[in-house]
């Protein structure tokens, strides 16, 4: 782990207080932590889609990764990229209940890898569209198998680079319910994404921002987007910020100490 990383996470456990709801004084964020974000109740597809994850840490095939400017490419294991880029099944399943409560019916994903996030944020309703964007052509092409193999229906995978095709597709959205930006870990491309997803957003929106503590970078950018003047209320969980919209809403950002549990 980094130095640099390491001590961000140390920053995070001095400063998190609201564990549990404490502290918190709007009743509506509240309950959103403790009844949403911090519940632990088993869902039924959680076990297929930790099916699918345990199938990919197994296999000792390999794929070609291409370069979006952020990584290496060239061919990695299946079981290596998984285990280090897909989000946990803690993590995972938050968003899995923030799309439940929202009943958020319009999904974008940006940074497929082998979708097993992308089957969480389409698990809770099968009516949902979700459209989950992937630069790697042939993990794009593992990702539209699993979701074909675990019946799940909802789900677009567009497969090229999301500077490019994201205005293509924020076109066939008329709004947007959830966003997860986990693609591109540059500052100037996740304010870009941000500021270009924003105008789909309304009140009951939520966008969440992956790994804002990965990097310097991805750290100012959080900064920045916490500033916004749409933003309403930011939850920061380390491994990623949730962002709300809601005027309703006082402006306050809230650092959460969450402690992973799960199925
Ligand atoms: C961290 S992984 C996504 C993990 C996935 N959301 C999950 O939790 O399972 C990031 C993915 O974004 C893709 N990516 C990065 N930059 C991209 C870009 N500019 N356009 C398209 N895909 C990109 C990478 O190929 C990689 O598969």
């Amino acid at each position: 782990m980094k130095i640099r990383y390491l001590f961000q996470y140390i920053r995070y456990l001095f400063r998190s207080k609201h564990r549990k709801g404490f502290g918190i004084h709007s009743p509506f964020v509240f309950r959103l932590v403790t009844d949403v974000i911090e519940e632990q109740t088993p869902y039924y597809k959680y076990s297929l889609i930790e099916k699918v994850r345990r199938l990919y840490l197994k296999t000792d095939k390999e794929v070609t990764v291409e370069n979006f400017g952020t990584g290496e490419s060239g061919r990695k294991k299946i079981s290596t990229i998984v285990k280090h880029s897909a989000k946990s099944k803690a993590y995972a399943q938050v968003l899995f209940r923030l799309v439940n409560f929202y009943k958020s019916e319009n999904i974008l994903e940006l940074g497929t890898s082998f979708g097993l996030t992308t089957m969480y944020l389409a698990a809770p309703n099968s009516k949902a569209k979700v459209v989950s964007i992937e630069g790697s052509k042939e993990i794009a092409e593992y990702a539209k198998l699993s979701f074909k193999r675990a019946g799940f229906e909802n789900i677009h995978v567009e497969t090229g680079n999301i500077d490019t095709c994201l205005s293509q597709v924020l076109a066939g959205f008329e709004r947007l319910d959830f966003v997860f930006f986990d693609a591109n870990h540059r500052k100037d491309a996740t304010l870009d994404y941000f500021s270009r997803c924003l105008p789909k957003s309304h009140a009951k929106s939520v966008f969440v921002i992956d790994d804002i503590y990965w990097s310097k970078e991805m750290t100012q950018a959080w900064e920045e987007i916490k500033k916004r003047p749409e933003v309403r209320v930011t939850i920061d969980l380390f491994f990623y910020g949730i962002v709300l919209f809601d005027t309703d809403l006082q402006k306050e950002d809230y650092t959460l100490f969450f402690l992973p549990g799960g199925e």
